[in-house]
């Protein structure tokens, strides 16, 4: 099935091959990150993949590559930089998915899972949402938590949430690409 989804990236890429693997048709992948780990998986793949690091540079060039292959989502999939106004207008809304390693509205931005251990919280969870101007803000299409327990560690607590966030993420993409 031909889906035209496009994955922005800046890590290790598990739910890049998450998302693979439940076979997504993912047109292209671009990282901020020349060394990132999910070029990797998707040069594995045969997926093309980019990268530039400056990242206005990369989203003038991404804006381009989505007419290029007529990409009908954009997926952020562990993309660590925030999308500029521009970009994010150009596009049409709910064109841009984000997946958050908390329940959003609580603990945005970087270090998520650290931010809820620290804070003491007995839950947290896993956002799936639409991508606006904002950080973290857009639209929540699909939330699931879990019990953080006493002895969880980032690294416990992360491997749980990745679990949920490799099952969660791909069904949301494949029920929005059945939508469009
Ligand atoms: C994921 O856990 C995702 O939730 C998080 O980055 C990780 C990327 O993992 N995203 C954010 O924190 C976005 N603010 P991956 O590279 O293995 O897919």
């Amino acid at each position: 099935m031909k889906h035209n989804i496009a994955v922005l990236l800046s890590g290790n890429g598990s739910n890049l091959q998450a998302i693979i693997d439940k076979n997504i048709d993912v047109s292209f992948v671009v990282s901020n990150n020349p060394k990132a780990l999910g070029l990797k998986i998707a040069q594995n793949a045969n997926i093309p993949s980019y990268s530039w690091k400056n990242v206005l540079e990369l989203e003038e060039e991404v804006l381009k590559l989505i007419i290029e292959y007529d990409i009908k989502l954009l997926v952020l999939a562990g993309y660590m930089r925030l999308l500029s106004q521009n970009f994010v207008n150009s596009l049409p809304s709910k064109f841009i998915v984000n997946v958050h390693p908390s329940l959003l509205p609580n603990y945005k931005g970087m270090n998520a899972i650290k931010q809820a251990i620290d804070d003491c919280a007995e839950y947290t969870g896993v956002t799936i949402h639409y991508v606006d101007e904002g950080m973290d803000s857009g639209s929540i299409i699909k939330q699931d938590s879990i019990k953080i327990n006493k002895n969880d560690t980032v690294e416990t607590l992360k491997a749980r949430l990745q679990t949920m966030e490799h099952r969660l993420y791909s069904d949301i993409i494949k029920s929005i690409l059945i939508k469009n």
